[in-house]
């Protein structure tokens, strides 16, 4: 688990908003998953048009490490040519087992919305790509 923090008075567990160092931006390749071990959890990273995503590295079907997973944006539009459009603001991991969906800026699958993965919050300081484990 993250870092739970105990609070005396209460009792309650609240969550560190701790953030993690997972690399320099120069070691992620555009489009290309990046799996990273941190504090115990595995976490795929992604560069994607000048973003970073962090999402739970493993699938929610059958436990595939979605870090060997392709991304690509999402194609919207029918079956006749003309009809696709791409839609390159929204980032998708494609599972590399039996290719399942889902955006990396919710974690939500492409084909069922009750289907999702976790996604961590990142930010960047300087050159440094930094992730929070925390459930806030
Ligand atoms: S294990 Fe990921 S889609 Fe089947």
């Amino acid at each position: 688990m993250t870092n739970p923090v105990l609070t005396q008075a209460t009792g309650t567990v609240r969550w560190s908003k701790r953030m993690d160092d997972v690399g320099a931006i120069g070691d992620f390749i555009e489009g290309r998953p990046a799996l990273v071990h941190l504090r115990g959890r595995e976490v795929a990273i992604v560069k994607w048009n000048g973003e970073i995503y962090a999402v739970a590295a493993r699938c929610p079907h059958m436990n595939a490490l979605l870090s060997a997973g392709m991304v690509g944006p999402r194609l919207d539009g029918g079956c006749k040519v003309g009809e696709i459009s791409v839609a390159s603001e929204v980032p998708l991991l494609a599972c590399p087992w039996h290719g399942w969906q889902f955006d990396l800026r919710t974690g939500t699958s492409r084909w069922d919305s009750t289907c999702r993965i976790r996604t961590y919050r990142t930010a960047r300081e300087g050159q440094r790509v930094k992730v929070s484990l925390s459930l806030e």
